[in-house]
């Protein structure tokens, strides 16, 4: 059942969108189009005490996770720890996403003296086809290979991998996935929209090792990471005070590291030697919380009726609720929803064909900041992107409404990230460090690190001026390019091989 305004909106701290608003007011809106307004508002605001609400639950299903396998926030295994810096070496990196397909040469200097950077970078990166998102199996690691393919030809790996010797390979693959082993990565479910059959459930190390293998392609594959462990690894390498790797883009999630003694799930050394499993001798293993997932249950965070239709509509009803109210491939779509359901009622674009309005996904996050943040004079840029986008006019009340909607939509969706990394920075008594953020949220959207720090200092009781305690939201460095290739630098290590 959808939580009533009432049932998440703190009086004490509520105050409507007029008084909390940054926009400047543009037109005065119809009185039924204010109304529509204020309720709309009062859905989507959540207030600090909400927040700490939220934030004490989702310690308590981090805490599940680390416990025992098959909650609903999993706690995967990551089977990595933070690098020294001193990492080194060459590795192909491949970074399958939420819209592209991206390989990356990568070179890693360490500490050497006279290189300018730690690293360096070739890459290309290939936009996915819609269908393939849809797909089966084969048609995924098809494309991957024959990309694999032609970036051997293009930068000429070939001269010096063979299949004798073989290029270390390190794959981003930013999906739930279970662990045994650096090496190995089981699919537990689809999120982001994707759904392709055939690899849920399946090992996609090995997927991707038997099409590599029937290409005939010059590469040993040597860890899957996720791409929240990528950004902490990256950034803690020249780093240290890196504490999260977080991801606010397509979707949302973060990874940390837990002291081992933490992951009551984790069977001792003995008990992993005596089953022939990988034994870790870290103290610490990076964790890829995976927290996209929080409440699937549906017991505390506030749905509004356009999230429960969002849900509905997904590959994966009932998964993932979280992200589904804070991440980017949803907020565009969120905005579209409700102006639907005005349209539907005849309280906006009135006369105007809406067939482009009406296609699912047809507005994504970057409409929103564009409207934000749109300085134009009578705001010429947002009636062109409502005309290039919907071809839709809408008039000034329209422009205004659909402005404060964006913000709204927004600004939960911010105030919602912070609550994840919160629960982690509480939950493991972290005072202090950096979250090492990426994503087209946390990049892009101009008032999305401002209004989550704000959010942050609500939850964990920042005073203003209380300036040295400070957990800082900072830009990760590349995570799936640099992190992916120190992970398999430091796992080569471990092998006790070094390969240049
Ligand atoms: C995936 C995570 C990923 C996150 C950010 C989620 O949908 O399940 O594995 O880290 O998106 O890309």
């Amino acid at each position: 059942m959808a939580p009533s305004a009432q049932q998440h909106i703190d009086d004490e701290s509520y105050s409507s969108w007029r008084q909390r608003s940054e926009l400047e007011k543009m037109a005065d809106l119809p009185p039924e189009l204010e109304e529509e307004l204020t309720t709309l508002d009062k859905d989507f605001w959540v207030s600090g005490k909400k927040l700490k609400e939220i934030v004490q639950r989702f310690r308590e299903e981090l805490d599940e996770g680390l416990s025992k396998n098959g909650q609903n926030i999993p706690m995967n295994l990551a089977w990595t720890g933070l690098p020294s810096g001193k990492e080194k070496g060459t590795v192909l990196t491949l970074d399958l996403g939420g819209t592209n397909l991206r390989v990356c040469k990568v070179t890693l200097h360490g500490d050497r003296k006279g290189a300018k950077e730690k690293s360096e970078l070739d890459q290309k990166q290939y936009k996915l086809p819609k269908d393939l998102k849809t797909g089966d199996a084969d048609g995924l690691w098809t494309f991957i290979a024959e990309k694999l393919e032609a970036f051997v030809q293009d930068k000429k790996l070939g001269e010096e991998y063979s299949k004798e010797k073989p290029m270390p390979l390190g794959f981003t693959f930013s999906y739930p996935a279970t662990q045994d082993r650096i090496d190995h990565a089981v699919l537990q479910t689809w999120t982001k929209g994707f759904d392709i059959k055939g690899v849920e459930g399946n090992d996609v190390a090995q997927q991707l090792r038997e099409k590599l293998e029937e290409k005939n392609l010059p590469f040993e594959l040597i860890c899957v990471i996720n791409d929240t462990v990528g950004a902490m690894i990256a950034s803690a390498y020249n780093d240290p005070k890196t504490i999260i790797g977080a991801i606010f883009g397509t979707g949302c999630n973060a990874a940390y590291m837990a002291s081992l003694s933490d992951i009551k799930k984790l069977p001792s050394n003995s008990e992993r030697t005596a089953n022939k499993q990988h034994v870790y001798t870290g103290d610490k293993m990076a964790i890829n919380c995976e927290y996209g997932a929080f409440d699937n249950a549906h017991r505390i965070l506030p749905r509004t009726k356009f999230d429960t239709q969002i849900d509905a509509a997904s590959p994966r009803p009932g998964e993932q609720t979280f992200e589904k109210l804070s991440a980017g491939l949803y907020l565009g779509e969120l905005f579209r929803l409700i102006l639907v359901d005005l349209a539907d009622r005849s309280l906006l674009f009135q006369s105007q064909d809406t067939s482009k309005l009406r296609e699912p996904y047809a507005i994504d996050t970057s409409f929103l900041s564009h409207l934000e943040d749109d300085e134009s004079p009578a705001f010429t840029a947002t009636r062109d992107l409502f005309s290039s986008t919907l071809s839709l006019t809408p008039t000034d009340p329209e422009v205004e409404f659909s402005r404060r909607i964006a913000e709204m939509i927004a600004v939960r969706g911010a105030r919602l990230c912070a609550c994840g990394v919160a629960a982690i920075c509480t939950k493991e008594g972290i005072r202090e460090g950096h979250v090492a953020a990426d994503g087209s949220v946390a990049n892009k959207h101009p008032k999305f690190k401002r209004r989550w720090a704000d959010a942050m200092g609500e939850i964990l009781g920042w005073e203003d001026g209380d300036g040295a305690a400070r957990i800082e939201i900072t830009s990760a460095e590349d995570g799936s390019g640099v992190g992916c290739a120190i992970v398999a630098a430091m796992e080569i290590e471990r092998r006790g091989g070094a390969k240049e």
